[in-house]
């Protein structure tokens, strides 16, 4: 027996599923998805089969000609879910397993009409990554098992469903008063990508290639805020090579999307927090779409490798910047991210291996441990090879890294393999081996100046001097100078300063979430009253964990304060998603 993969029951020994055909009814009224899954071997197979699956109800396994099939299930473990054992009779390559998800579902959100846009209809959507694909569907859920499939799922007629995956004709369901969709996903994928919404959805196309899917009332706002996406795909092709996916669409979510973007294939999904008015957070589009090469074509074995994913895509989104806005542009952003390093790193300890590229995560929960490190450690890593290889060379081994591993989940030795190959020597120059397997910072760490950084940070830092920005100049910062400008005060100001700061620049009245949070979580370390009502709003509409982690762990360290994140916790932790909800619960047991 070889389990490859630490995080999955799943032995790719015992057989692969190499495609599957889904047919799903969504019952809104029981929150649960019941319906069929067949699973196509590669090659046939006979004894037992391990499939992962969390919170499944399984009903029963059939063979192609409709026989029973034996099968037990193991009790759950927190962590990992439940193994689904099927024990394939001599020689088989198909199966049908006939299921219902629970409604606790852990990648699954069903919305109240309430928490939608438009308030009418109820909503629902799915957020696999890393390891939720099996409260979805029974499935090989590790990234080393890609599959193809066929989807149908069947709604209530009023209703649209959207999926990571070419969709084919609507049509009527067998039921009256539904509707089922179909859809077809030719290229494989690991289970981590698969989803899909249902909802009151719509759509405007933006370019040849791309399309923004949202509620009707989020259309317009979100077709502006996005209209230079072809742009960007055309960057993006400029420097990984063609687009294999056919189309980049993408889905604007309701406001309890726990992450700012999930790059799923052909639709990616985006928090409505980037709809600022003023394109300035479009870099998660790009980060999104840098993931159809880095990730959907090359993706990481198990979560130990998850750098690679990652990393190598937080460089593709400041490759794709620097092309459409320039080099001030994206020192800022590395710089920004640099920080941000520091305080990841800080919070686990210089010395955890937790700070390591690769890591080894076995025995750990992919939500605890997920932090900036894979992010910007892996992209300043991928940047010290660009620089030391030079421009040319390094653009040619990308565009060749990508080709070699196209449709392939890659340890990160194998990557340390090819770099060696095709870059002979660069791994001794920069001492790849400190970077990957080491905890910490190396001292050849590539160094990002931005004289705007300098001169945002130097005047928070002199705050407490009586430093103040000229109000007249900081009316004209863009928001991503407020952002810095923020993060670099002091956590805790006296009240004086947070009436000064709010009443110069009406910060809580803000529309950019990202300077409105950076301010609440000030006021709230503050214990500045006003915010309040602010803040306990802002945590009702918003699902995105960027968010609702540090306000929390803000509002709950403060002893003025920890009622009222408890409060807030009780009356909005249904209306999370259960990814979310379980990040601040860990947070607030301390
Ligand atoms: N794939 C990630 C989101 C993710 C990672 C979900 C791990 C679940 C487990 C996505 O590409 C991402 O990194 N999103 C970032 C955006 C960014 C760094 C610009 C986010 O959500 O903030
Ligand atoms: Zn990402």
């Amino acid at each position: 027996m070889s389990r490859r993969d630490p995080h999955s029951f799943s032995d790719l020994d015992q057989g692969r599923v190499a495609s599957m055909d889904l047919d799903l009814n969504v019952n809104f009224a029981t929150s649960r998805i019941e319906g069929t899954a067949t699973l196509k071997l590669a090659a046939k197979a006979s004894g037992p089969l391990d499939l992962d699956t969390r919170d499944l109800e399984i009903k029963g396994v059939t063979d192609a000609a409709g026989n029973k099939l034996e099968w037990e299930i193991t009790e759950n473990d927190d962590i990992l879910g439940s193994c689904l054992r099927i024990n394939l009779n001599g020689g088989m390559d198909s199966f049908t397993i006939d299921y219902a998800t629970s409604p606790k579902a852990s990648a699954l959100q069903w919305l109240e009409p309430a928490q939608t846009d438009g308030g009418k209809h109820p909503y629902l959507f799915s957020q696999c990554q890393a390891i939720h694909a099996r409260s979805v569907i029974p499935c090989q859920d590790s990234p080393l098992a890609r599959f193809t499939f066929t989807a149908r799922m069947t709604v209530p007629e009023e209703l649209t469903v959207v999926m990571a995956a070419a969709p084919g004709k609507a049509a009527e369901g067998a039921q009256s008063g539904t509707r089922s969709f179909s859809f077809e996903m030719p290229q494989s994928i690991p289970p981590y990508l698969f989803a899909f919404a249902v909802g009151n959805i719509v759509s405007e196309d933006l370019g040849p290639r791309s399309r923004v899917y949202t509620e009707p009332e989020t259309l317009e706002k979100s077709a502006w805020e996005f209209a230079e996406v072809d742009k960007m795909l055309l960057a993006a092709e400029d420097v990984f090579g063609p687009y294999l996916w056919d189309r980049f669409d993408f889905l604007v979510m309701p406001g309890s999307f726990p992450y700012g973007g999930m790059e799923n294939p052909r639709l990616t999904f985006l928090t409505p927090t980037l709809l600022a008015g003023d394109r300035s957070l479009v870099n998660v589009l790009a980060h999104e779409l840098a993931h159809s090469w880095t990730g959907n074509l090359v993706t990481n074995a198990t979560m130990d490798d998850f750098w690679l994913n990652e990393g190598f895509t937080v460089w593709a989104e400041r490759r794709i910047l620097e092309n459409l806005y320039g080099k001030e542009a994206k020192s800022l952003a590395s710089a920004i991210g640099r920080n941000g390093l520091m305080e990841a790193m800080n919070s686990f300890g210089m010395d955890s291996p937790f700070t390591q590229l690769e890591t080894d995560s076995k025995g750990s929960d992919p939500d605890e441990f997920y932090s900036l490190v894979p992010y910007e450690k892996g992209y300043l890593f991928v940047a010290l090879l660009e620089q030391t290889a030079g421009q040319e060379k390094f653009d040619a081994f990308i565009k060749n890294y990508i080709k070699h591993f196209s449709f392939t989940s890659i340890t990160t030795a194998q990557f340390e393999e090819f770099l060696n190959a095709e870059l002979p020597g660069i791994s001794e120059q920069v001492r790849a081996d400190e970077w990957i397997h080491q905890a910490g910072l190396p001292d050849n760490t590539p160094v990002f100046e931005s004289e705007r950084l300098a001169m945002l940070e130097n005047l928070a830092k002199s705050w407490s001097d009586g430093g103040r920005p000229e109000v007249a100049e900081a009316k004209k910062w863009t928001a991503e100078d407020w952002q810095i400008f923020l993060q670099a005060l002091p956590r805790t100001l006296p009240e004086a300063d947070c009436v000064w700061l709010d009443e110069k620049f009406d910060l809580t009245s803000q529309g950019n979430c990202e300077i409105l949070c950076n301010w609440l979580i000030i006021a709230a370390g503050s214990g500045y009253e006003p915010t309040f009502d602010r803040t306990a709003r802002f945590l009702a509409e918003v699902g995105r964990m960027k968010y609702l982690k540090p306000l929390y762990t803000t509002l709950y360290a403060g002893e003025k304060t920890r009622g009222m994140a408890k409060e807030i916790f009780a009356a909005n932790a249904d209306g999370y998603h259960p990814i979310a909800r379980g990040g601040i619960e860990r947070i607030m047991a301390g």
